[in-house]
């Protein structure tokens, strides 16, 4: 029996849900927004497909419907529009985080948290400081997505799975993130070493210069903003995100992810959440990954701690 309540019955939290039911990851759903008819309009369309996939109870509810969650969700707040950054949102999501904790805290105090709201690392840190809850049970989605979009992305220049793309996306859920592109493997292999040695080299088009892996952490960069010019906004890629994330949870296994949690000083940065490779089992988050960083990237990580530390300086 697990139990996963979504907070936000927008896009992104009914895209979460439906994704949730299809892959039969929950046992029960409970979909809480302010807007309740939306709530119930979502449960309700999601609830009356469910049979076709793996039978679940999707269903609207107000907080105190969350009691004995397993997982809870939180996308609430105004999504992006065309032009704006993530952190430009920071103010007004962080007053509805606010308002938001301490009630369903107070309905599930032992849940594991995925914030999913923009600016994602901002909110999770703020989620930590109002919530008062043990950091194992706080997970920001952080850098999950762009680093699923940077596997597919260099899966698509290498004729590779995405599975055999071992790279991720440090920092900041934003402008400042970036790629430790020393620890960029394929199938065992650095990337450059790869480009090389494959059955692809041939029409492998990989300089591994600058220029290369700027342009593939630009499109990383833009990839949510170009989606949300060209759609409105992104859903289903980030919703398959949280959804693995609980998944991941819901494992015991222990699966290592790029994901926001509160740092306490590794590569010398504190008092801030942002994405490292981290460890998250059915406890939340088992600890980070202490993986081998050049001093460029512990550079780069430390630009994307500053930007944070400055959008947070400024929020009440
Ligand atoms: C994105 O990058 C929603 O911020 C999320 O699509």
């Amino acid at each position: 029996m697990s139990k996963i309540t979504v907070i936000g019955a927008g896009s992104v939290g009914a895209a979460i849900a439906n994704d949730l039911t299809i892959q039969g990851i929950a046992s029960e759903i409970v979909l809480v927004d302010i807007n309740t008819q939306k709530a119930r309009g979502e449960a309700l369309d999601i609830y009356q497909g469910a049979h076709f996939g793996t039978p679940t109870i999707v269903r609207p509810g107000d907080y105190s419907d969350a009691d004995g969650s397993d997982v809870v969700i939180i996308t609430s707040g105004l999504p992006r529009k065309p032009g704006q950054t993530r952190l430009e949102l920071a103010q007004s999501n962080v007053n509805i985080i606010k308002q938001i904790a301490p009630q369903i805290v107070a309905h599930a105090p032992n849940a594991i948290y995925i914030i999913v709201s923009n600016p994602v690392d901002v909110l999770t840190y703020v989620f930590h400081k109002v919530s008062g809850l043990p950091e194992n049970q706080i997970i920001g989605s952080g850098t999950i997505l762009d680093t699923s979009r940077l596997q597919a992305q260099l899966a698509r220049q290498f004729h590779v799975s995405p599975k055999n793309v071992h790279a991720h996306v440090y920092g900041e859920h934003g402008d400042s993130s970036f790629v430790p592109w020393s620890l960029a493997h394929i199938s065992n292999n650095h990337i450059d070493y790869y480009a090389t040695h494959s059955p692809d080299s041939e029409r492998i088009h990989w300089t591994g210069d600058e220029a290369a892996r700027e342009e593939v952490e630009e499109y990383v960069r833009t990839s949510g903003a170009q989606v949300i010019k060209d759609k409105g906004a992104t859903f289903f890629a980030v919703a398959m995100s949280v959804c693995h994330i609980c998944k991941c949870i819901f494992s015991g296994a222990g699966t290592a992810l790029t994901v926001s949690t509160m740092m306490h000083g590794e590569y010398g940065i504190e008092d801030v959440c942002l994405s490292v490779l981290t460890i998250v089992d059915r406890n939340g988050v088992r600890g980070k990954i202490m993986n081998a960083l050049t001093e460029d990237e512990v550079a780069k990580l430390h630009n994307s701690a500053n930007r944070l530390k400055e959008v947070i300086s400024n929020i009440e």
